[in-house]
């Protein structure tokens, strides 16, 4: 049964689209496992997917994109504001007028020959007071059904908008009509889109996102960065809550209490490893409420509540394994959407790292032949696995509380060789939001630029934030200043990545940071010692748990380090991040680094 709504203003917003995109047929999405399937076997005729050996991996498929339409595209998503300092200096801003006009010039008539699907989605729990809903407009039924495993999407969600409920109207086009303004036909492609002309568009005054010309993830899915980050975190800083580039894990200490954490690292810093994490500390127990994104709101006395808005992992399959993350490679198990992974010959998939021993012959993401002779990796690097959260197997057994979870603590983590200690307790809310407005991470040698180059990305936010980065940082103080103190989650600086002299890494890692989980949680209650240090407080030598682990005194020393000397290079970087945010960064930033540079000296 189709999806049925009493909402007139969605119902008027549906109408008044279709008059400009033109497809044949609009089918509003119920949402159910019918419909699901349906689709899927629209995309298996149509060659988008390909059915994956139900003996392998059940119920699951494999896609292949465009090579031209493979990732986000940070350089044609636009902010558009009317004023132009409020989309900030980290943004591309557009005015809102013309952008529209210029997009609609693409959208009017892009879906003739194509269903328009009605997508109604809930970011968060169904009715969750922390939830909010959204409506995408779409001509991709391989977006339905992932719309699909990533959010609460059909009835439901329409549901729960009732007769007059708001929504985020969301619209997306691929960009590849099958029939042009005269009539003429052309034959679809597996992956249509609009080649390099895309636009991922947000108007964060009126709440809305354009998108057209891609297909693939954060373009295309835009409940995630889109919606859930980008428009989000301009919701939260008019209503007074947070929506973070966060996961949310619950931590059990043996015979203890769960304590909620959450954590922002930029991308590829191991956040979904992290967020799956298997403690190596015995009877420790971490459990997964959210991999990517963190909606917070106050909740019970002045508490900060989290929620995560998905209901499922869009992870990067590449690097995935039984030893980097087991839980992930159990909940791909089945019910899965693979896009751009290799394909094994007997109907599996499979990716760089995945085993020790690369498949003897595999078809590559370019639908080609590979051998482990070839020269190009099997799967694209930004190839992802899109996996009911459901079926993870740490998966938290609140994770769906419309209620959230208390957040005791946050981490902000980046990837930096030198400098940064394993770990940092901030001395106060707005000394924790200086260090979050510090965070960076340093090029090495793989990555084009400057090795050693440090590149900061605040709050792992910097392509996500909807308005200005000053702005931004502002509302994290705002946050600390709607509550007492006490009742606020402690904010924590982490670094797994620094780097000996002889350049290897000194922290193993993984299920070790467990440890690091211990120490942040006994400072929560205040059982752990720590050393001051001009930074904030890291752990005292003994306070932090490495027993059972082959890490030297020595090491552990320069793993906790802070080298004054270094860090007066630091500040002059830090000097030049804080002016090129601009005239919006709040007063307090540049105390905090005065403040700091005083300890340095002093
Ligand atoms: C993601 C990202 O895909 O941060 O989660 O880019
Ligand atoms: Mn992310």
């Amino acid at each position: 049964m189709p999806g049925v709504s009493t909402n007139q203003k969605l119902i008027d917003w549906v109408a008044e689209w279709e008059s400009i995109f033109q497809p044949d047929a609009v089918e509003w999405c119920d949402g159910s496992a019918e419909e699901y399937d349906r689709y899927c076997e629209m995309l298996v005729e149509g060659g988008t997917f390909e059915r994956l050996e139900d003996a392998k991996r059940p119920h699951s498929y494999l896609a292949l994109s465009d090579p031209a339409d493979v990732a986000r595209v940070e350089d044609r998503t636009f902010i558009a504001s009317e004023r132009q300092i409020d989309a900030g200096p980290t943004n591309h801003w557009r005015d809102p007028a013309e952008l529209k006009a210029e997009m609609l010039e693409f959208y009017r008539g892009s879906m003739r020959g194509r269903t328009m699907y009605v997508v109604p989605f809930s970011m968060g729990p169904l009715g969750s007071p922390i939830a909010h809903i959204g409506v995408q407009l779409t001509d991709s039924p391989y977006v339905a059904v992932s719309m699909r495993i990533m959010t609460r999407m059909g009835q439901g969600a329409l549901d729960v908008l009732g007769a007059d409920g708001e929504f985020v109207p969301c619209v997306h086009s691929v960009g590849y009509p099958l029939v042009d303004a005269d009539g003429t036909a052309r034959a679809d492609v597996p992956w249509p889109c609009d080649g390099d002309n895309k636009y991922i568009s947000h108007f964060p005054e009126t709440r809305e996102i354009w998108s057209y010309g891609s297909g693939y993830g954060g373009n295309a899915l835009l409940g995630k960065k889109c919606f859930a980050l980008r428009i989000a975190s301009t919701m939260a800083r008019d209503e007074g809550w947070m929506a973070e580039h966060m996961l949310i894990l619950g931590v059990t200490p043996p015979d203890g209490e769960t304590v909620y954490v959450a954590a922002a690292f930029p991308s590829a810093c191991g956040k979904t490893n992290m967020a799956m994490l298997i403690p190596s500390l015995p009877g420790w127990k971490v459990e997964t409420v959210g991999d990517d994104i963190a909606w917070m709101k106050f909740g019970e006395h002045g508490r900060l509540y989290a929620i995560n808005p998905e209901a499922g992992f869009f992870g990067v399959a590449p690097g995935t394994s039984d030893t980097t993350n087991r839980n992930a490679m159990e909940t791909l198990w089945g019910n899965c959407i693979f896009t751009n992974v290799a394909r094994t010959d007997d109907g599996d998939v499979w990716w760089e790292d995945m085993t020790d021993e690369p498949p003897a012959h595999l078809v590559d993401w370019r639908g080609q032949d590979w051998t482990p002779a070839s020269d190009s990796p099997a799967a694209h690097p930004n190839a992802r696995f899109t996996a009911p959260a459901s079926q993870c197997p740490s998966i938290s057994p609140v994770w769906q509380d419309p209620a959230g979870v208390p957040i005791s603590a946050i981490l902000f983590g980046g990837r930096r060789a030198t400098n940064v200690p394993l770990v940092t307790e901030s001395t106060s809310w707005q000394h924790g939001t200086f260090l979050g407005s510090i965070m960076s991470s340093e090029k090495t040698a793989a990555a084009a630029g400057v090795v050693g180059e440090v590149r900061f990305d605040p709050f792992a936010m910097l392509p996500f934030m909807g308005y200005n980065v000053g702005d931004y940082i502002g509302h994290w103080l705002e946050i600390g200043a709607a509550t007492d103190e006490a009742k606020l989650p402690k904010l924590f600086w982490v670094n797994w990545f620094r780097k000996s002299d002889t350049g290897s890494f000194m922290w193993p890692g993984f299920g070790e940071n467990s440890r690091v989980l211990k120490w942040v949680l006994e400072r929560v209650a205040g059982t752990a010692d720590a050393t001051e240090t001009p930074i904030g407080n890291v752990p005292t030598p003994d306070s932090l748990d490495v027993s059972g682990l082959d890490l030297d005194a020595g090491t552990l020393q320069a793993l906790l380090e802070v080298d004054a000397t270094a860090w007066k290079d630091e500040v002059e970087l830090i000097n030049a991040h804080f002016d090129s945010i601009g005239e919006r960064l709040p007063e307090a930033m540049r105390t905090e680094l005065a403040d700091l540079e005083r300890r340095l000296n002093g």
